[in-house]
Parts: C-alpha cells; structure tokens; sequence
C-alpha cells in the first residue's frame, strides 16, 4: 500500500476456473478486502427467482435490487438478514445469475457497491469484470483458465461433496452455454485485458496457483 491508497488484485475467469476458492486464500493470505462479485449476481437471481420477478424486464430488476440487502459476513452471504449462502450456490442460480448479468443498467447499479469494497490495506476481487470495467486500475491482474473439462470436473467434486445430486456431462454442457453467454454478452463480456497475467491451472493445484499469484504481488509491490 502506498500513501494509504489500497492495493488492488482483480482475478478474473470463466465459470469453475477456481477463482472463489484461489482469491479467498490470497485475500486471507494478505489480511485484504475480499469480494466476490460472482456472489452478488448470484443473490440477486436468488432474490428475483422467490420474488416470481421477469428476469428479462430490466426494470423489474433494478426495482427489486434496490430494496435488496446484500451483505458478506461470516463467511456467509446475506439477503435482507437471512443467510443464503447454500442457496445461492447451485447451478441453476449460477445459470439465472448469468441471464440476468447481461443487463447493463443493472452492471452499471452495482458499480458503486462493488467498488466500496476497496479498502486499506487493500483487496482481492474476484469475476468477469474486475479488471475491465470495476477496477480498471487494479495494481495486478490475473486471469484464471482451465480447460472445460477440468471446471467440470472440479465443480462436480465441489457440488457431489455438499450432497447434490449431479451429473459430469451435464455440468460441461452447462459450464460451455455459461462460458459462451459471458464471453459473446455485449455490456462487460468475459475478456482477458492486455495487462493480464494469464494462468493456465489445468495442471497447477491450488497452492501452486495461489504461489504463483503471490511471486505477481511480490513482484508488482516492489514496483
Ligand atoms: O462467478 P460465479 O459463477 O459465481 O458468477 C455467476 C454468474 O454471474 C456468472 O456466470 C456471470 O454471468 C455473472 N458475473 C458477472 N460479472 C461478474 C461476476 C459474475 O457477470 N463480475
């Protein structure tokens, strides 16, 4: 950190890349500011799919969102008090979550919330967009890859240990519509920014991964 100003890290990368658990080590890691920009989508699908609301009317959304509570405690997500963390976390809230993220009024909504997470001594930021379009002068940028097999692979691991019920070809299918909605969308597409330190994890663990960051950081710091 210099002058107070926090430090940014933005990891971006496609559905499955390992991005959650990597930017939540790094941030532990580094006493930083954690945020999981994937997470507010995520809830806010959550909110729109109990609340009946039209996914596809942008106005619905926006009204909805702004009398939404979204909090990150404990480890936990929170809507309007009540914790939906396990909710949240199956496929067809992350599938919603990605039809309603192509909306560019509501992006533009969530700008300001996204951003108050940046605090000292600085913060790790993790999604689609962090390095593109939330923090645009992020100190380091990192893009996460794997192969579609391998995020299948590892979110069906993930989703099969909490007890649901899923099956592998399924969950590739899902991940390559999830990779081509984020990535083809119009309003702030999945994209690797010419800064981007690209890291191919297919064959990396997830201390590997999380070293490798940290050598970027030591590196970036001393700059
Ligand atoms: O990262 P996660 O899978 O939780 O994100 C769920 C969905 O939210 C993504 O598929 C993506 O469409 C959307 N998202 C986004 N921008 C972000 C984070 C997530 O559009 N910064």
């Amino acid at each position: 950190m210099k002058n107070n100003i926090p430090f940014v890290i933005a990891i971006d990368g496609p559905a499955g890349s390992g991005k959650g658990t990597i930017a939540k080590k790094i941030s532990t890691k580094l006493n930083y500011h954690y945020l999981d920009s994937g997470a507010i989508y995520r809830v806010i699908a959550y909110a729109a799919k109990k609340k009946n609301i039209n996914t596809e009317s942008i106005e619905e959304l926006i009204n909805l969102v702004k009398h939404l509570k979204i909090e990150f405690f404990e480890n936990n997500e929170w809507l309007n008090g009540n914790k939906v963390s396990e909710f949240i976390r199956v496929e067809s809230i992350g599938k919603l979550a990605s039809q309603i993220a192509i909306h560019d009024k509501l992006r533009t909504l969530l700008l300001e919330y996204q951003r108050s997470f940046c605090k000292p001594p600085g913060l790790v930021a993790e999604g689609r967009d962090m390095a593109s379009v939330v923090f645009p002068n992020a100190n380091l940028k990192i893009y996460l890859s794997a192969s579609v097999d391998e995020r299948a692979k590892r979110r069906y691991k993930q989703l099969i240990s909490k007890g649901n019920d899923v099956n592998l070809s399924d969950l590739a299918h899902e991940i390559k519509l999830r990779d081509k909605r984020d990535k083809d969308r119009e309003v702030s597409p999945l994209v690797i920014v010419k800064e981007a330190y690209v890291i191919e994890t297919d064959n990396l663990n997830e201390t590997e991964t999380v070293n490798k960051i940290l050598s970027l950081f030591d590196k970036e710091k001393r700059c």
